[in-house]
């Protein structure tokens, strides 16, 4: 049986990380809308905590549960919201703060007899992040824990096996979040720690081989991570009766469909490589329009991976390298669910296949720790995010071939260059852009008047913000010269130095 904690979503920018901090602790935890407490929660689950919410929860609109949904025998913390929701729901007052606490602040008091602040010690930095503050508890709780402006920092609930804390233990910045998050989860929830890689990949192989018997299974290949993992992990369950399609659209990298399904092959996939790339061409003649590049890729990919698959017989499953955070249920402020499933490109609609999904359950690091554990080699698993339609949005302006193969070359020179400077792994993400801008320059005695490339390489963890990589002066002047001495029709180089937000990392 997997231990499993459930983490109750009120809409908390930081709910997905503190998931990634239990998941860290080795613990299996799953994040439910906060209204989607299951009726009867099974002998896995072992505990709750309640997220943060851009709420307060005195107003009209905000999310509510009924915290008798919880059986009495499961322990509780409440994060921030989550703490003050507990509070006042039984009985106790939360108020706008006099002045909202952003940021560092330090634990001035500790109930050191609590489990929760077992080996944390006054002094211990904690990130707050909130508008509101407990002032007075409810009849049975008693504060734990106090920092120099908060009193109720914690509080524990004397009535059941409930906690409350005003601070974010999830952030890095709250430096004994992690002390906190093993307490509750380990010492209070009583979890074995057991969920790894290794037992990821027994339990999913055992599931995949009852879920698919003996059926067909097709898996569309991108060269990414994610949809890699998932094939060599189907593989290794299922074997031949997976077959993988890879499509080149044109717009991949330079050498990378020869290389990608080279180590496809040595992985020992069954893997079928299409080159489609003069259909896509024609396809994207003269199209300028960004979101229309796409939707010609998109709709490109999906066509010929539905006529790919049709030549294989009996097929009976889709498989795709979805992850967790591309299946996990976010709220919009109203409440209401706005993403309950997330389906690569409508490929699933289109085929009418039942759908596997063996990673749905995983986030990217882990994803990357199942890829190692499979034994996959080192350059798959640590591969930078690529978007889908490639190349393509990283031409600005129409697409020719010639214009394909001029950034091809020059994002290799880049791309070789980080590795070779040991500069690679430093970096989120990194290519080449080819601007629709023409520009005058001098070579040998020559006036020449040709393209300009700029490079872009960025710092991030998530790609939801970044910030432009500070890549070293004279590397970036070698990897200029280098690109303008090899590649024929380009004679400037830039470096993109803005970050996201307001930029975006790709440029189209
Ligand atoms: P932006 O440009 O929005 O990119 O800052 C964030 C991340 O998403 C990738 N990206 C895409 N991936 N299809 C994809 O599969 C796309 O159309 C697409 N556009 C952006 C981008 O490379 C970065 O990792």
């Amino acid at each position: 049986m997997q231990q499993k904690i459930i983490i109750l979503d009120f809409g908390s920018q930081t709910t997905q990380l503190i998931a990634r901090r239990v998941r860290e602790l080795n613990i299996y935890c799953e994040i439910l809308p906060y209204n989607k407490f299951p009726e009867n929660p099974g002998q896995e689950v072992i505990g709750v905590i309640l997220s943060g919410s851009p709420f307060s929860v005195y107003d009209a609109a905000a999310f509510s549960l009924d915290l008798s949904m919880i059986p009495e025998h499961l322990p509780i913390l409440g994060i921030c919201y989550g703490a003050q929701f507990m509070a006042y729901k039984n009985g106790g007052s939360v108020e706008p703060a006099p002045s909202r606490e952003y940021g560092r602040a330090h634990l001035s008091e500790i109930n050191g007899n609590d489990p929760l602040f077992n080996d944390i010690n006054v002094g211990a930095q904690v990130w707050m992040s909130h508008g509101d503050t407990i002032t007075a508890l409810p009849d049975g709780f008693t504060p734990i824990a106090s920092t120099e402006k908060v009193k109720i920092a914690a509080y524990r609930n004397e009535n059941r096996r409930a906690w409350g804390v005003q601070f974010h233990p999830e952030v890095y910045h709250s430096q004994c979040g992690m002390a906190l998050l093993r307490n509750f989860t380990v010492g209070i929830c009583g979890a074995t720690c057991d969920w790894s890689a290794a037992s990821f990949i027994d339990t999913t192989i055992d599931a995949l081989r009852k879920q698919l018997q003996n059926d067909k299974v097709v898996l569309g290949l991108s060269g990414g991570v994610d949809s890699s993992v998932a094939a060599v992990l189907l593989n290794k369950a299922i074997g031949h009766n997976l077959t993988c399609i890879f499509v080149d659209h044109g717009m991949l990298r330079k050498n990378e469909f020869t290389d990608v399904l080279r180590d496809y092959e040595g992985l020992g996939l069954n893997v079928i490589g299409v080159d489609a790339s003069a259909e896509f061409f024609e396809a994207l003649k003269g199209v300028t329009d960004p979101e229309r590049k796409r939707k010609i890729i998109g709709k490109g990919f999906i066509d010929t991976f539905d006529r790919e698959a049709h030549k294989l017989k009996d097929i009976k499953w889709l498989a795709q390298g979805t992850i967790y955070p591309d299946c996990i249920e976010s709220l919009s402020i109203t409440g209401t669910v706005i993403k309950s499933h997330h389906n690569v490109g409508g490929l699933p609609e289109k085929m009418n296949l039942k759908l596997c999904e063996p990673l749905r359950l995983l986030f990217k690091d882990e994803v990357r720790a199942v890829g190692r554990q499979l034994g996959m080699p080192e350059h798959l698993i640590s591969r930078h995010p690529f978007p889908g339609p490639g190349l393509a949005v990283r031409i600005l302006g129409d697409i020719t071939p010639e214009k394909v193969s001029i950034l091809q070359e020059a994002d290799h020179i880049f791309i070789q260059s980080l590795r070779n400077s040991g500069l690679y792994d430093t970096v989120w993400q990194a290519g080449a852009i080819l601007l629709p801008v023409q520009s005058v320059g001098v070579m040998g005695d020559e006036r020449t008047y040709e393209r300009a490339i700029a490079l872009r390489a960025v710092t991030s963890t998530d790609a939801m913000t970044a910030d432009w990589a500070h890549l070293p002066y004279d590397f970036l002047a070698k990897v200029s010269n280098d690109i303008i001495n090899h590649v024929k029709g380009v004679n400037r180089v830039c470096y993109d130095i803005s970050s996201k937000p307001p930029a975006t990392i790709e440029w189209e």
